[in-house]
């Protein structure tokens, strides 16, 4: 028998790990089906491979509140809720009834809409923006604040921590969880993309810092003194698991930012409107220059959005007046600005951007349902939804802790704290993995990866929390048995 941590036995892990998966398959035939047809269609059969995990995926058929219901009638309690997207809930009854509205009336007319200006005048009183611009996901939302960024300052390079994800563009999908052989040195990580494809002129632009330690990112803005353009950061990195900052950390990042004349872009694209009504903005109380939104922003209709500051933003607008602009003219005075080909102003497009679809859903889900006063329910919820978790673990002995930052959290099955990517990989993934069908399969649904974590909605209940609790008990009880 081999233990390991507080007595978690590895055989106990790995029958426990088998028979959920084997409960798994015999539960869910027809998402097997599915999943082998839409192998002839798609690569790994899923329209998106963070979609895609063994056996195969569940196929989903039904969603409403808190409850989701698979291609074979099961029905789960949802705290995966679409990787966090779905703080408003499923199809939360106001805005079914306004999309409703919106959708017998036209979806996109690219030109522009009344909800779009409301929704924008509500992002920026939120997070204190002086300037807003949409997009259609996150990924869009960071490419674009990412050249922002570089447009106003001129220069090319960025930052971005080892274990951030900000989306599927060539610039940020690189350490993302860099295996361990190839992710280098503590203080000057390698750069590894996460993806054939990426040209490596682009892998040469992003540098990598490990987050949570404001030394090391110091050195390294010392040995690129004036090429850096962007620091682009998730304030709790909620891409392994829930690695919060240290406190402090934010508002160093700022002050290094603000010395180096770098654009500090916080990636809220899950912290935004969850953490708290104005996010982390308001969470941590500490303002970047430019900040990006998406997920929880449009109540599960696709959209996304960045702003900030009227000085970076209005990049798009023209480059005058920035640092980019008075660079090259106080030189020669013939190039109009550092931008090559002397572009004169940054561009953000999109066919879709601003569609009123998404514009309605953003303007229902922030001013009628993810409103000021649901927060603290949501917390407490949370709250209630860690400490039953962490009770269960000190009770059971298991090698683990539960966290969460407002409504979202996971329990992290390693005995130390996780303040970096690098403690994260430490993390005992058969334990998670057998977890994950053990409550699957009772109805509690999870994100199917340890990288990500649960997220209450204004729709989840004290009793399905407690449900929640329960299983996990019932888990931990049979694993130490
Ligand atoms: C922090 C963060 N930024 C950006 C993205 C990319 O968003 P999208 O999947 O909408 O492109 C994600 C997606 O999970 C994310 O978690």
């Amino acid at each position: 028998m081999t233990v390991t941590g507080h007595g978690v036995n590895r055989a106990r892990v790995t029958e426990i790990g088998t028979r959920e998966e084997e409960e798994y398959r015999r539960r869910t035939p027809r998402s097997a089906e599915l999943f082998e047809r839409a192998r002839q269609s798609m690569p790994l059969g899923v329209a998106s491979s963070f979609q895609a995990y063994d056996p195969y995926p569940l196929f989903m058929t039904d969603a409403r509140g808190p409850r989701i219901s698979d291609a074979d009638g099961n029905e789960y309690i949802d705290f995966d809720m679409a990787f966090g997207v779905l703080a408003a809930g499923h199809s939360h009854p106001i805005l079914a009834e306004a999309l409703q509205y919106r959708v017998a009336n036209g979806t996109c007319y690219t030109f522009p809409v009344e909800d779009g200006v409301a929704l924008a005048e509500e992002i920026k009183a939120r997070f204190g923006a002086d300037l807003v611009r949409f997009s259609n996901s996150g990924t869009e939302a960071t490419m674009d604040a990412i050249r922002v960024a570089r447009g106003y300052t001129g220069r090319e390079k960025i930052i971005k921590f080892e274990g951030g994800y900000h989306g599927h563009h060539d610039d940020v999908l690189v350490s993302i969880q860099p295996p361990r052989d190839r992710m280098g040195p503590e203080d000057a990580p390698n750069t590894v993309p996460a993806s054939a494809g990426i040209p490596r002129s682009r892998i040469a632009e992003t540098i990598i810092a490990p987050f949570n330690d404001p030394e090391i990112l110091a050195a390294i803005l010392e040995a690129h003194c004036g090429e850096i353009a962007a620091i682009i950061v998730e304030p709790v990195q909620f891409n392994i698991g829930v690695v919060p900052p240290r406190p402090g950390y934010l508002e160093r990042l700022c002050e290094l930012a603000d010395e180096h004349s770098i654009v500090l872009i916080f990636d809220e694209v899950k912290t935004g409107v969850v953490l708290a009504w104005g996010g982390a903005y308001e969470y941590f109380g500490v303002q970047p220059d430019l900040f990006c939104l998406a997920k929880s922003i449009g109540g599960g209709i696709p959209i996304g959005a960045f702003g900030g500051k009227r000085s970076v933003m209005a990049s798009i607008e023209t480059l005058e007046g920035t640092p980019a602009f008075s660079a090259s003219a106080a030189g020669s005075g013939i190039e109009r600005s550092t931008m090559p080909g002397g572009a004169t102003r940054v561009a953000h497009l999109g066919t879709f951007n601003g569609n009123p679809l998404s514009m309605t859903a953003g303007l229902v889900t922030l001013t009628q349902i993810l409103t000021k006063d649901v927060y603290p329910r949501l917390h407490a919820m949370a709250d209630a939804l860690t400490a039953g978790c962490q009770a269960v673990l000190d009770e059971f002995e298991l090698p683990g802790y539960a966290i969460n930052v407002g409504p979202k959290g996971c329990v992290m099955f390693t005995p130390g704290r996780v303040t970096n990517y690098r403690d994260f990989i430490g993390l005992d993934t058969e334990l998670w993995t057998a977890s994950f069908f053990y409550l699957a399969n009772r109805g509690i649904l999870l994100p199917p990866g340890p990288d990500d974590q649960w997220t209450l909605s204004v729709q989840h209940t004290e009793a399905e929390v407690d449900r929640y609790i329960a299983v996990f008990r019932e888990f931990a009880a049979e694993l130490t048995a």
